[in-house]
């Protein structure tokens, strides 16, 4: 029997975009690169000597390293130079192959090469399937912060092919289950129980929802960063040893007891927001050694940090963003959070 493979359809007008979700997904490439009447790619692979995704076109393959460290402006310009060397034009694609960071990397220098050149993205980790090879926000680091310079620059295509997490290490499921469990709370409940494909499924369902009705982040797309004002500031309090998706459910958990704290929701909705996390088998306690004062100070250069403090959080009209949350209430949650003690 023929692997399922589920389609999900970002709709954004001239810029909208299938993403292909299921075992065997890559084996689309082909037809995709040929409906975009492409005579040649660049397919840029962080996934070292592993089969290459075939084009079905003359093509050039890159080597990338996933990993912050590498997403940089200097990157950016190796792979432009690469495309130049290969006589990329914009008539022709870029495939990347890889995690977030190679996917956002990769569509920043689309969006740049000749002003603009399609893009698929192959992502190979549950992080880039789930969240960020979906909505066309690209970037890269800065050594002053996080994805500070970046653009939108949506793909033609996203292929999410289950065959890729195979091998995927611990880690890499927790980072991706952080950014799934956080669904639970803006649109997309109970995923804990289902099957992988569906809990894919749902969760790219949800963001292409939710980018297709504010792809520039000016309104509703605020609610994808459920549990990441906290998250943010905790991969950087920890010097990234919390990986993104543990960041993001320790911070879910902050947002629920944030929200009790404001009379926003129950004790019950709070409780479900440390169950919910709990049962991805993920962390929903601070992690020892890091200070609430430090936090504060993080979260105040959060880019949604306008004003004062800025949260996404559940409330009676669900979830929204609350700006100018006063200091001490945060601060007072923070200190009554669980802690892990190694
Ligand atoms: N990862 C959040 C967003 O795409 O808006």
């Amino acid at each position: 029997m023929p692997n399922e493979i589920r389609r999900v359809d970002v709709d954004l007008a001239e810029r909208s975009y299938p993403v292909y979700i299921g075992s065997g997904a890559r084996n689309t490439l082909p037809a995709l690169v040929a409906g975009l009447d492409a005579a040649k790619a660049v397919v840029v692979t962080a996934r070292g000597d592993a089969e290459v995704p075939d084009p079905g076109v003359p093509c050039k393959v890159v080597p990338a390293r996933d990993g912050e460290k590498t997403k940089t402006l200097a990157t950016v310009g190796e792979l432009c130079r690469g495309f130049v060397d290969f006589g990329l034009t914009r008539s022709d694609v870029v495939v990347s192959c890889g995690g977030g960071t190679t996917t956002d990397t990769v569509g920043l220098a689309a969006a740049l090469y000749h002003r603009g050149i399609p893009v698929i993205h192959l992502p190979t980790s549950l992080l880039a399937q789930v969240d960020a090879s979906v909505g066309g926000k690209t970037a890269v680091n800065l050594p002053e912060g996080k994805n500070l310079v970046g653009t939108y620059w949506q793909p033609s295509a996203v292929l999410c092919d289950l065959d890729y997490l195979d091998t995927l290490p611990e880690s890499e499921w927790r980072n991706g289950y952080g950014e799934i469990a956080r669904c639970h709370f803006i649109g997309a409940p109970d995923l804990n129980e289902l099957p992988l494909l569906d809990q894919i499924f749902a969760s790219v369902s949800l963001k292409a929802r939710i980018v297709s009705a504010d792809e520039r982040d000016a309104g509703p797309r605020h609610l994808l960063n459920y549990g990441h004002t906290l998250g943010h500031a905790l991969e950087r309090a920890t010097d990234f040893a919390l990986r993104h998706g543990e960041a993001v459910a320790v911070g879910t958990v902050f947002a629920g007891r944030l929200a009790g704290e404001l009379g926003r929701i129950g004790t019950g909705r709070v409780a479900e927001h440390a169950s919910v996390v709990a049962s991805y088998g993920l962390a929903t306690e601070l992690p020892a050694g890091v200070r609430g004062g430090d936090l504060i100070a993080l979260m105040r250069l959060d880019k949604k940090a306008t004003t004062g403090l800025s949260f996404v959080l559940d409330g009676p009209r669900g979830a929204e963003l609350v700006r100018d949350v006063p200091e001490h209430v945060v601060a007072g949650v923070l200190d009554a959070m669980p802690r892990h003690w190694d």
